[in-house]
Parts: C-alpha cells; sequence; structure tokens
C-alpha cells in the first residue's frame, strides 16, 4: 500500500494539477534526480557470451533470410535499458549473422555505423561502390549516408558485431534512411583500394576532405595486432589498460569516426590492471584470450567474441591470463566535443 502523502505535498497537489494540464510542472520535485553529482545512469554492467548468442544466431539464420529481415542481428540490449534497443544510453550493438550465399540489401541511413568481424572469412561489406572482404579482428566503417550492403559468397555463416550512433541520432531527431534501388551496389573489382589510397598514412594529392569520418573506411586487424605486438615489446604499458592503441582519422589524425571512439589493446599475460573510470560508458569485444573484469562488486570472465560493458563513472579493473586483446567502443568523441567528458585513474 502506497504510504499516504506528507501535509505539504498534500496541499501542494492541486496546484500541481492544474498546470499540468497547460504541459508544465514543477522544477523542485524533479531537480535533484536530474541534475546529480556523479553520473547516474540506468545502464549495468553484463558481458554476453559467445557461447550462447551462436546457436541462438544460427537458429535465427534459420528462421528468416537477411533479404527478408533487412539486416538479421540479434541486439545486445543493456539489462538496466531493456526494450530500448541499445547497449548504452547512447550507443547500439547488435550481432549480424550471414548465411552462404546471402545478401543484405543496399541502404544508408544517416546513423554511422561501424563492423567489428567476430567470426568466419569471406563475406564483404560494400560502401559507396568500393567492396571489402572481410576478416575476423577488422574493423570496418559505414560513414553516415553512405549506400552500403553485405554479402556472404563463403560456405561458412559470418557474424560480426554491429555499433551504431543510433540513440544519439534519435536524441536529436536527425535520422533519415533510403533504400537503394538495387540490393546490391555496383562496385570496383580493385581489391584494397581504399587501404592503398589512405592507410599508408598517406592519401591522395588532390584529396578534400567530405565529411569527418575517416576515409579509411578498412583497418584490418593484422596490422592493428602487429602494431600491438610490437608495443609490447618496446614500450612502456599503462598501468590501467596495458597497450592501448585508438583508430584515427588518418587525414586529421582526429577520431575514426565522429560520434563512436574506437580502440584495441593487449594485456600482457598476466596484467592486473588499476581501476580506472570514465564518462563514457564502454563496450568491450574480447578478440583474442581470456581474462576477467573487475565491475561493481561482479567479476565478467571473459574470452574470444565475449561483449561486455563497463558503464559510465563506474570503476573498473582489467585482468588476463594469457596475452588478451580488446576491442572496444564508447562516445567519447562526442562527450569530448562538448567538454564534458572525464576520466580518473586509480
Ligand atoms: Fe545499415
Amino acid at each position: 500500500m502506497a504510504s499516504p502523502l506528507p501535509a505539504a505535498a498534500l496541499e501542494r497537489q492541486p496546484f500541481y494539477d492544474k498546470i499540468s494540464k497547460a504541459n508544465m510542472t514543477p522544477l523542485w520535485e524533479v531537480l535533484h534526480g536530474l541534475i546529480t553529482a556523479t553520473p547516474n545512469t540506468p545502464c549495468l554492467p553484463y558481458l554476453w557470451k559467445w557461447e550462447t548468442a551462436w546457436p541462438w544466431l544460427l537458429e535465427a539464420g534459420q528462421l528468416i533470410t537477411a533479404k527478408e529481415a533487412e539486416r538479421r542481428v540479434l541486439v545486445l540490449e543493456n539489462p538496466g535499458l531493456r526494450g530500448r534497443t541499445r547497449i548504452t544510453h547512447s550507443l547500439y550493438a547488435g550481432l549480424q549473422i550471414i548465411m552462404p550465399g546471402e545478401v543484405a540489401p543496399s541502404h544508408r541511413h544517416s546513423q554511422s555505423a561501424l563492423r567489428f568481424v567476430m567470426q568466419g572469412h569471406g563475406a564483404y561489406t560494400a560502401v559507396d561502390g568500393e567492396k571489402v572482404t572481410m576478416s575476423v579482428g577488422d574493423f570496418v566503417i559505414t560513414p553516415s549516408w553512405t549506400f552500403h550492403d553485405h554479402g556472404n559468397p563463403s560456405d561458412e555463416p559470418m557474424v560480426w558485431l554491429d555499433a551504431l550512433d543510433v540513440p544519439l541520432v534519435e536524441l536529436l531527431d536527425a535520422q533519415f534512411m533510403e533504400k537503394d534501388a538495387a540490393d546490391s551496389q555496383t562496385t570496383s573489382e580493385a581489391a584494397n583500394t581504399n587501404l592503398a589510397r589512405f592507410g599508408n598514412t598517406m592519401k591522395p594529392v588532390e584529396y578534400k576532405p567530405s565529411s569527418r569520418t575517416s576515409p579509411l573506411f578498412w583497418y584490418p586487424y593484422e596490422r592493428t595486432r602487429d602494431a600491438l605486438e610490437t608495443m609490447k615489446a618496446h614500450s612502456d604499458m599503462h598501468v590501467c589498460w596495458g597497450h592501448k592503441l585508438q583508430y584515427t582519422n588518418p587525414v586529421t589524425g582526429d577520431w575514426a569516426m565522429p560520434t563512436i571512439g574506437t580502440f584495441m589493446q593487449l594485456l600482457p599475460a598476466g596484467f592486473k590492471g588499476a581501476a580506472y573510470r570514465s564518462t563514457d560508458s564502454m563496450v568491450y569485444v574480447c578478440v583474442e584470450g581470456t581474462g576477467r573484469c573487475h565491475i561493481g562488486g561482479q567479476t565478467l570472465e571473459f574470452g574470444p567474441r565475449d561483449v561486455f560493458i563497463c558503464p559510465s563513472w563506474e570503476s573498473y579493473r582489467l585482468e588476463s591470463d594469457g596475452d588478451a586483446v580488446l576491442f572496444s567502443y564508447s562516445d567519447r568523441p562526442v562527450q569530448q566535443a562538448l567538454d564534458l567528458w572525464r576520466e580518473s585513474i586509480g
């Protein structure tokens, strides 16, 4: 049974009811929930095990075709944000499966997207007429308002993580979407053109940026992994995150995507990280190795292809058994552009 309202609240209620009819409300009743001393996110720590997701992805592959679904994806919904199609307050995550021979038809939208390849090889993403064949650990960008389609000419299912800024774009009411006339784009047959033009810390001399998104849209894992291995051999590591690289736009040196910050890090064998927290809720994907994340009294044990989330301003510590490699993403570019981002070490 609800407890009775105190006398003062009873006295004020008729006033609240009166102004409510004109779509007004007293700030003093909600102020302390709105402006809090520290971030008060409903987002919760959680880990999605690959071994749980994989059979369900295969089952989805039998349930509906990629063409009918348009994108056959199992959304990773944060347990504190169920029904809201998001993994953090600001970002979306889903596991997409493309079966052999399938095509996910071409479309474009104002939401920016990234693919992080988790299983299989030989499937492709085509972005604005350029096609890349993807392998496990590759990071691929679909910039805002660029046509993109996916296909799998290989003989095995392929799975990648889709990450998009859907909740951010929804917040700003700036979403547009358009289907392409054809399911598949006409693409250049010249492989790796994008990597040749922008992937060698060089650019074509005539190139003029037309957006904030990196013109390099394919970051192969092989290169990233080599860089981390060299860092492990020759560089000091950070006490919280080991050896960590940020994906950048090679033309500007800024973030690879304007709304989603992306990273890859190596935790050397036996790493026991110091406590860390930041205001950007961070989504991690384990690429190699095993380890754990201590957060909020829980221990999230991770292995290859597991996904876990560390919410805003919640302190956590990372540990590895052997060498472990983690991909991660967050809304850090947005927070930094707005002078909102904070971090705390130790
Ligand atoms: Fe899309």
